[in-house]
């Protein structure tokens, strides 16, 4: 008999659609290709500020769920750096310069309403945030510190200063979503929220994108 494919793979196949959609949306390939300002940034960064202030308050009531706790660690935790990087990027009164578009609001109110009842659901926003931060994240980061002169400050968000082996630490984390004991509906509630977290990305780079034009008009 063949071998199943491992849950965690299929996760991986069936949103790669979804990942290029995210990955392709103007508004970032724009920032990747050097088209972006600093100010784009920015707004990436505050926006991102709302979505993980949701996941990481989401991760913290989760954090006796069985089977979701499998999935939370202190490491992953990105709102300190988060912060970090909009005092230096903004100045100390951050936090009453920014507001979240549209798709962030809808996004959050996903990620609180998921990271609430349903454990499942709350895994698959995590996935899709903080392997992507471990994946192209690394990659991602690189570029826009380049691009704008940042050496550490501004740019922490993409640093994992306590995962020194990225790829070491999502393996475990592949190994974790095969073991999770989802039957077979259950996997594919999980993966409908993995392609619904992509696509609240997606439309975070479009809001993203007409706030921008907006603004210049
Ligand atoms: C410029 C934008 C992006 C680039 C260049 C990029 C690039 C990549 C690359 C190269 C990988 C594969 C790394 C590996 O094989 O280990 C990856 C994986 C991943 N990315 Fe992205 N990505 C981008 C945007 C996004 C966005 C917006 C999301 C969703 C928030 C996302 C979520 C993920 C996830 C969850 C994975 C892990 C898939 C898995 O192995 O299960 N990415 N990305």
């Amino acid at each position: 008999m063949p071998e199943p494919v491992a849950f965690s793979a299929v996760v991986r196949e069936r949103s790669s659609g979804a990942h290029s959609s995210s990955e392709g949306a103007d508004f970032m390939t724009d920032l990747m290709r050097g088209k972006g300002t600093r100010e784009d940034y920015v707004a990436l960064v505050a926006q991102h500020w709302f979505i993980y202030e949701a996941l990481e308050a989401a991760a913290a009531r989760m954090a006796d769920d069985p089977v979701a706790s499998a999935f939370v660690s202190d490491k992953l935790t990105r709102l300190p750096a988060l912060e970090a990087d909009l005092e230096f990027l903004i100045g100390p009164d951050w936090r009453s310069r920014i507001a979240p578009l549209p798709a962030t609001t809808r996004y959050v109110a996903r990620i609180t309403e998921v990271g609430t009842a349903w454990p499942g659901g709350f895994v698959a926003h995590h996935y899709t945030r903080y392997l992507g931060d471990l994946s192209g994240g690394q990659f991602i980061g690189r570029v826009l510190s380049r691009q704008f002169g940042f050496e550490t400050n501004g740019i922490g968000f993409y640093l994992f200063d306590e995962i020194a082996d990225p790829a070491a630490f999502k393996d475990v984390y592949r190994e974790q979503l095969d073991a999770a004991p989802w039957d077979a509906d259950e996997r594919e509630r999980v993966i409908a929220e993995v392609l619904l977290a992509y696509r609240c990305n997606t439309e975070l780079f479009v809001d993203l994108a007409a706030a921008k034009k907006a603004a210049a008009a």
